[in-house]
């Protein structure tokens, strides 16, 4: 392959090479020392047109702790806020950095970073999807539940970017999704066609219950996503498929809970979910940064 190793989706890798992914994140884990330092005088800029905390320091702490930098830039101070295309800012980065994470409202702004970058670029969130989150929150199941592969994932609420990230994934990992979304805020159908295409077993439940009876894994997200104005509607449509104790019980016993956080607590779930102990959410959090590691060799080395 010619070209910077860019990692904007899931859908970019191979099912074996995201395998590979969460076998370096999971290694690296359990000994941060095993690989030395290979991102020795290195350097990530990250580039921020949406708020974070998780992505911003967990990208950081794995760039130094593989031996490189990383600064975290704004873009509201920079001149992209004040109208320098994506394109001219993907060329002169190029020439100072050695990889570019980007968070974005809109998915095309990073695209085209990447067509024009020098360097390889890292999907950091946008609205289409967090490739990021997923290989983290593969880990984390896998860690507390074995291979994903062949397993049941409900997926429960907003029909956002982390449920398309999730379709994405059960395409390429090979597990059973299950979505439960009030129908106006149901994933793009292309996507799901594009997941079913590839072989994917997702099934679009009737209802939460549905979705979560029986199932390894119950997923959800914030039902605002960044980008996205209030709405009372859309916040009445979806009460019913809050993640609560109730729900919860309809999975198996040993069933984990996941969300990539931040956790609106009392809306998408209850504290007793995300704080009991089936929640895996902490932990999912601290993959961000074995994963992102991973994520940083494969486009650096
Ligand atoms: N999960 C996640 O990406 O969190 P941040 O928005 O805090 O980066
Ligand atoms: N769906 C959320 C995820 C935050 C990590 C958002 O886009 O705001």
């Amino acid at each position: 392959m010619s070209g910077p190793r860019h990692f904007l989706d899931l859908g970019d890798c191979e099912p074996a090479e995201l395998r590979r992914l969460v076998a370096r994140a999971a290694a690296l884990k359990a000994d941060p020392d095993a690989e030395g330092r290979p991102l020795a005088g290195r350097m990530l800029a990250m580039i921020f047109e949406k708020p974070s905390t998780r992505t911003r320091v967990s990208f950081e702490a794995a760039m130094r702790g593989l031996g490189g930098a990383a600064f975290a830039l704004n873009s509201s101070e920079m001149q992209l806020g004040r109208g320098e295309s994506v394109e001219d800012t993907a060329r002169v980065l190029s020439r100072y950095v050695d990889a570019v994470m980007i968070r974005a409202i809109d998915a095309g702004r990073v695209d085209a970073f990447a067509r024009a970058s020098g360097v390889p670029v890292i999907n950091g969130l946008t609205g289409r999807s967090h490739p990021c989150q997923l290989v983290a929150d593969v880990l984390t199941f896998e860690e507390r539940a074995g291979p994903i592969a062949g397993r049941t994932v409900a997926w429960t609420g907003d029909g956002n970017n982390m449920a398309c990230t999730w379709i994405d994934a059960a395409a390429l990992f090979g597990f059973e999704l299950r979505l439960a979304c009030p129908p106006p805020l149901a994933p793009p159908p292309e996507r799901i066609a594009w997941a079913r295409g590839q072989g994917a077993r997702i099934v679009l439940a009737e209802d939460p219950v549905e979705a979560v009876g029986g199932a390894d894994c119950v997923v959800t997200d914030t039902w605002l996503s960044m980008g996205s104005e209030p709405d009372a509607r859309r916040r009445g449509a979806l009460v019913p498929y809050r993640v609560d104790d109730r729900l919860m019980a309809l999975a198996k016993p040993e069933a984990v809970f996941l969300h990539c956080l931040p956790a609106h607590r009392g809306e998408e779930v209850t504290d007793s979910v995300i704080d009991g102990p089936q929640s895996a959410v902490w932990d999912e959090a601290e993959n961000r940064m074995h994963a992102q590691k991973a994520i940083l060799l494969r486009c650096l080395e």
